[in-house]
């Protein structure tokens, strides 16, 4: 089967059993990652805090850390997939914290699933992923709140499975309906959310249509680890 959870507060609800959790934050989480992987990142550990965050930049540690959308002070990058260039992140180790994009990871982590990061730039290879396994679309949202970018593309990771998988829930047909209504437009549709206002507020809308590209990269980021021990993404 394949399911969406709408908001990661009601991870808990769904199944008991570990399952793959494909991890959505689209605006702009995932795509960061995904990036920073394609141009050569060696490992990402997505931390809880601001605080081990800001530890992890002291000690000289690469850093990427997002607050409200911007950029935290202390760190080298702020939550732009622009930023994570191959000279700049080629063969190196990032420390990342992200406003709900990477505490969604750890929950899912921490409540024994495996997880995998899918946005729109990575879906073909996402989808290749899943095989023939039970898999839950979690969006990260914001703040425990629906976003509208994630929930779009679980739509059309769902409408993609739905060949190999039965649809779980009615949020999962919906949302591939509405990917169906709005996947000729994506920018246009994706232009009226919450989340772009939030960006275009602070003047940072500008890696919308990229992280909005489909299939461009053949990379699934992979987490391993849980509470306790170091979490990473390879
Ligand atoms: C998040 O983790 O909430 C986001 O990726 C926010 C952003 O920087 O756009």
């Amino acid at each position: 089967t394949v399911d969406i959870v709408l908001s990661p507060e009601l991870i808990e609800t769904y199944s008991s059993k570990p399952v793959l959790c494909i991890v959505i934050d689209v605006l702009r989480a995932s795509s960061t990652i995904i990036t920073a992987f394609a141009n050569g990142a060696r490992r990402i550990y997505p931390l809880a805090d601001i605080e081990t965050a800001q530890k992890k930049a002291h000690a000289g540690a690469l850093v990427g850390a997002e607050r409200n959308v911007l950029r935290c002070d202390f760190a080298m990058f702020g939550n732009d997939p622009g930023e994570y260039t191959a000279e700049k992140v080629g063969g190196q180790d990032i420390y990342f914290t992200t406003t709900n994009g990477t505490k969604t990871i750890r929950r899912c982590l921490d409540l024994g699933h495996e997880v995998i990061i899918g946005g729109f730039l990575n879906i073909d290879a996402v989808v290749c992923a899943c095989g023939g396994r039970d898999v839950l679309c979690v969006c990260a949202g914001w703040q425990g709140k629906f976003c509208l970018e994630d929930a779009f593309f679980a739509g059309a990771l769902v409408q993609r499975l739905a060949q190999s998988h039965s649809i779980a829930s009615d949020a999962g047909r919906m949302m591939a309906e509405l990917w169906e209504l709005h996947r000729e437009h994506p920018l246009d549709y994706i232009m009226g959310s919450d989340h772009f206002a939030r960006m275009a507020r602070v003047g940072k809308e500008g890696a919308v249509p990229y992280c909005l590209t489909e299939g461009v990269i053949n990379i699934v980021p992979t987490a391993s680890g849980s509470n306790g021990d170091e979490i990473v993404l390879r």
